[in-house]
């Protein structure tokens, strides 16, 4: 499975920082590259290879194929305290979670167990998780539909055209061409969805990115399968056009 999906996400990277901002290639890859869930699961059980040559392997089982979303309910309502309802977060330091794809839903979920991705909330909450519970929790947050939350009128018009068609000046890629023109991300390839989620939580994502901090260990910038891509993304964002992206996914659906 994890090999599967590397195949898929190489064309993507490779059109966008091979030919630097070939937006139109970029898009056509990420469309090629977008089979949903259901291929997905029917997909044969390739054995897990580590995501980076000399880091901590990231376990990426297939949670469309293992994970239970009954289970998952169960499960979910000791996030709910801080990630909202179903996943609606109200409050903007905690990240949405409903209709956040499966696939990465799982692989943060090991990273945070891992305590490569650093959080004292999170590691605390993750700890107790077993690969089970990780997959079943996945599958049911995936379910749930993102629901509220507007765009801020004076900043969204900037964030939509950086989101639609990039930055040629700064190369920065159109954001469309991977987390997909609602927002949905790119549920096979693990790429997450960014539809409503609260601004205040991507804003200091990207920051995160742009200073190196979203991960730690030996190999911050590869500890996830594709976040190289988004580490050089987020440092050719200005902290206005942060802003801006921001407050336009979080009204996007
Ligand atoms: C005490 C509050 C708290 C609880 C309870 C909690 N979380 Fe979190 N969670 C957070 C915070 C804060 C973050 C953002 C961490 C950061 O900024 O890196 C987060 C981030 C996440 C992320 C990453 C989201 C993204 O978009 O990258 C996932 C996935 C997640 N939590 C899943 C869960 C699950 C599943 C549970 C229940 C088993 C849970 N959380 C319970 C506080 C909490
Ligand atoms: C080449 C594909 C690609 C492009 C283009 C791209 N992203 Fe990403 N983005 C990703 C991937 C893959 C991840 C997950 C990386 C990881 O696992 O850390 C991600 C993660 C993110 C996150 C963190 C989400 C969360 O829940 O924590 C934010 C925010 C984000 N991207 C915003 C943007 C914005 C804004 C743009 C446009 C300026 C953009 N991305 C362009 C692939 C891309």
């Amino acid at each position: 499975m994890a090999k599967r999906r590397l195949l898929l996400i190489v064309p993507a990277v490779a059109a966008i920082f091979t030919a630097g901002t070939a937006l139109a290639a970029s898009h056509a890859a990420a469309s090629a590259a977008a089979p949903r869930a259901a291929p997905m699961a029917a997909a044969p059980a390739a054995a897990n290879t580590p995501a980076t040559a000399s880091g901590p392997p990231v376990v990426t089982p297939d949670p469309y194929r293992d994970g239970s979303e009954q289970a998952g309910a169960a499960k979910a309502t000791m996030c709910f305290a801080c990630h909202g309802p179903n996943g609606n977060s109200v409050s903007p330091v905690f990240p949405r979670l409903a209709g956040q794809n499966a696939v990465y839903i799982v692989e943060q979920l090991h990273l945070f167990r891992a305590g490569i991705r650093q959080n004292p909330m999170m590691a605390a909450m993750a700890a107790g998780l077993s690969d089970q519970d990780i997959d079943n929790l996945a599958v049911f947050f995936a379910a749930q539909t993102p629901t509220g939350l507007t765009a801020d009128p004076t900043l969204w018009q900037a964030g939509q055209a950086l989101y639609l068609s990039g930055d040629r000046k700064h190369d920065i890629p159109a954001c469309v061409a991977c987390h997909g023109p609602t927002g949905q991300g790119n549920p096979a390839a693990g790429y997450p969805a960014l539809r409503a989620q609260q601004s205040a939580y991507v804003v200091a994502q990207l920051q995160n990115y742009a200073n190196g901090t979203r991960y730690s260990g030996p190999n911050p910038k590869t500890a996830a399968p594709n976040s190289i891509m988004m580490f050089t993304i987020a440092k050719r964002l200005s902290p206005a056009q942060m802003q801006a992206v921001a407050s336009y996914v979080q009204g996007l659906r």
